[in-house]
Parts: C-alpha cells; structure tokens; sequence
C-alpha cells in the first residue's frame, strides 16, 4: 500500500528507475521512448552528462543560500544569460520553481506595478477560455478550463475570460484567418471596453496553447494586434511560455515568432530540463523601475526562489542549447513529425485535426470527423490512448476538455530537443497503433 497521495488514486504505476536520452527504463526492465518529455519538460532528455555535471559542481560548492542574506554567482549568471536573449526590453528576471509560481509572480507583479503607478483601480484580469496556467489559486482563475477550475469557483478572483484561438472549431468557412483573429481581436476589445480600460490589469495567454487545446497556435496577425490593444489601454500583456517556451517551438521564445514582446512573461518546463524546479518571470525594464522608484521592492519571495542547484541546472541547459544547435534540430525535426503525423492521421476516422509548432504538436481526437462531435466523456478517451501508448513503451500526453473545456480529447506530441528522424518514426507508428487501439472497440 503506498502512502503517497498520486495523481490518480489506485492508480498503478510504474516505477521509474532510470533514463537516458529520450528513454526512461521501470524497475522491470521495460523501455518508454519520452515522446512527450514528460509534460513539455525534459528537453534535453535524460541523464544529460553536462547537466548532471554542472549539478555535481554547485553541489560541491553550494547547495542552498536563502534569497534574504545572499545572491549566488550561479544566480547572477542565469539571470544574465535570460535577459541577454530575452524579448526586447525585458531586463529582470523572477526565479521562481514552476509554472504555477511564475503565472502567480506575474498576476501579482502586474497588479504592485499599477499601485506603484497609482492606479489602484485597476482589478481585472482577462485571459481565455480553455487555456492553462497552473494550479494554485491565482493562475487557477485566469485558466480556463473548465472542470478544473469549477469546485474551486468560490475561491478564485474575478477573472473574464473571452475566446481563445482555435482554428479548427472556430474559424467559419467563410473566414479568413486574418478575419477570424480580426473577430477574436474585437471580442478581447469588446470585453475591455465593458470593464472600462482604466479597471483592467492585464490580458493573460499562452503563446501556442499547450495542455488544454493540444498545441494550438494564433492564426497570423492576432498578437501583434492583441499588444496594440493592451498598449493603447495600458494593460499589461502577460505571455505564459511555460509550456511553449524556452526552444519548444523552435526559437528560444514562441512570441519571437509572433513579432512580439510581451510585458511580463512566464517560463519554466524546459527551462531547467527537469533537472531540478525552476520557472522565471521576466520582466519589461519600465515595471521593473515602477517598483524599484515605488516601494523598492516585490512584496512576493518565496524560500526557494533562485535556487542555486536549480540555477545551476537551468543555466548548463541553456549552454548545452546553443553549443549543440539545438534549435535548429527543434525546426528540423518539428517539420519531420508534423509531415509524419499528418501522414499518418490525415485521414484516420477518428482524428479530426493534426497541428502544432516545432516539437509542440497535437493531434485532436474526434468521435465523427464530419461533425467534429468529440468522443462520449464516459469513454475517457484520452486516458485509453495513453493506457495503450503506454503498454507500447511510449510516452505521450494526452488530455480531454479540448472543444469546449469539458469535453473532446487531444494528444501532445512533444519529444526532447535531442530526437532524431528514426525515432520520430517509431513514435509516429507506436502513437498509431494506440489510437487504432483505443478507438477499435467503437468502430
Ligand atoms: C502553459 C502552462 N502554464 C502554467 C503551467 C503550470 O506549471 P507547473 O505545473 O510547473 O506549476 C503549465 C503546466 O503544465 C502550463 O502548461
């Protein structure tokens, strides 16, 4: 009987025991190719020698020193690094230990940075429907999904949340994408006008949606015009690049890609690899100057912010990043998988669409791909797929709530950055297999 409080309560899983590259091994021997580096994690797969390296190195000089009396070279370096390749104007950086942390950092960053300037008015948040920022309280409310967010209603701030960008569903025949972002632009200035700009903090979304649509990107045009909006409002625009950040699709930073840059920006995930818990919330110079002209400091620390191990870990990720021209493998390969899955699933009757950016690709299951009517919840779709990926030795991460929050399912496809054509091809063939597999007794 186990005494830890799992994911799933009586599920059985099995036991991790070691890794290396893109495969994990369990304490029976069997062999997973990480096809979705854990969730959207592990970037440079497993048991990376120069990580574990650096590691090894600042534990022997320093495991820990509290954020109160001390800053550490590792710190200062990672810090520098992040800054020197971040989005234009940005020049201070949060270190934090996850996502969920970061989306917190942000949101109250954002509000200190209007009291500061004396707006205290300003209360809202807006973000989007069916979107993910974490778990606790504060990145909880401005998520959107659903049935995660229902039974803790009461608890969570007031958030507004408009339409997100999902093309497959939303887009009418009729439209262009330029005109369908054009409409979700309006939505989002609609909603603004409503609360009256003078009242909104700031607008929160990711850059490519992860987890909850299944790596879903803008159409063209809609980021540059939602800054427009923020800026002419001045609302804070703030970009979680928690999942999609940090080289998943194929620049250092998704937004680069969009042409722009955002006010506050979460990361985390690959940012350290999962080689230990960092995420990051870097900051546009004129916030970072509001607070430090105001009070002089953000009443927001934890224990744990930047920690040297965890710094050490983030900061070897990044070099091993640019020395091995990693990028560059992400484009590469990210073109090989999407061709491989579209040719794969193009037309398999229960897959309604295949799409994604880099080595952040997703495939939405469908129970009619006419109708695009998604599967009956009851059938869990989603955990089948990843019970039979499973028993193959493949690792993929599938989630349900994609069409409208509660319902549909989709699969994340999104390998370490070290992956090869060969494997992909194995990964592509193996996912095969397991949704004919999970969707074989309703055919
Ligand atoms: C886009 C996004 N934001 C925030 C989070 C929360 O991060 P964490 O689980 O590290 O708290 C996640 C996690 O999946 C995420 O995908």
């Amino acid at each position: 009987m186990t005494h830890v409080l799992h994911r799933q309560i009586g599920h059985s899983y099995p036991v991790a025991c070691g890794g290396r590259g893109v495969i994990i091994r369990d304490s029976t021997g069997k062999e997973y190719v990480d096809a979705s580096s854990g969730a959207a994690v592990s970037c440079l797969g497993h048991s990376h020698p120069d990580i574990l390296a650096a590691m090894r190195e600042q534990l022997d000089s320093l495991a820990y020193a509290h954020t109160s009396f001390f800053t550490t070279q590792v710190a200062e370096q990672l810090a520098d690094d992040l800054v020197a390749h971040a989005p234009k104007g940005m020049s201070q950086v949060l270190f934090v230990s996850g996502g969920s942390e970061a989306i917190e950092a942000a949101l109250k960053l954002a509000r200190q940075y209007f009291v500061e300037r004396g707006e205290p008015q300003r209360r809202y948040i807006i973000a989007r429907r069916q979107s993910y920022h974490g778990v606790t309280l504060g990145a909880l409310a401005v998520g959107g999904r659903e049935w995660q967010r229902k039974q803790f209603a009461p608890l969570l701030i007031e958030t507004h949340h408009v339409s997100p960008v999902y093309e497959y569903r939303d887009r009418r025949v009729d439209e262009t994408p330029q005109a369908y972002g054009e409409r979700l632009v309006k939505e989002l200035e609609t909603k603004i006008e409503a609360l009256g700009g003078e009242n909104v903090i700031a607008f929160v979304a990711e850059t490519v949606v992860g987890a909850t649509l299944g790596a879903v990107p803008a159409v063209p045009g809609y980021f540059r015009r939602v800054r427009e909006i923020c800026s002419r409002h001045g609302i804070l625009l703030i970009l979680d690049e928690v999942m999609c950040g940090m080289g998943r699709t194929g620049t250092l930073h998704a937004c680069e890609q969009e042409g722009i840059s955002p006010d506050l920006m979460a990361i985390a995930k690959g940012l350290g690899g999962g080689y230990a818990p960092i995420g990051g919330l870097l900051m546009q110079e004129d916030i970072f100057q509001a607070v430090a002209h105001g009070s002089g400091a953000f009443q927001h620390t934890h224990t744990y912010m930047g920690h040297p191990l965890a710094c050490a870990a983030a900061l070897a990720v990044q070099r091993v990043m640019r020395r091995d021209n990693l990028l560059a493998n992400v484009r590469a390969q990210g073109t090989h998988l999407s061709r491989r899955l579209k040719e794969r699933f193009g037309n398999h009757p229960f897959v309604g669409d295949v799409r994604g950016r880099g080595l952040l690709q997703g495939v939405e299951l469908v129970a009619d791909r006419g109708t695009k009517e998604p599967f009956d919840l009851k059938l869990k779709m989603h955990a089948r797929v990843k019970g039979e990926a499973m028993a193959r030795g493949l690792m993929v991460y599938p989630t349900g709530g994609t069409a409208d929050g509660t319902r549909g399912d989709h699969v994340l496809i999104a390998p370490p950055f070290i992956i090869d054509g060969g494997t992909i091809d194995t990964i592509v063939e193996r996912l095969g297999e397991a949704i004919d597999a999970a969707t074989s007794q309703i055919r």
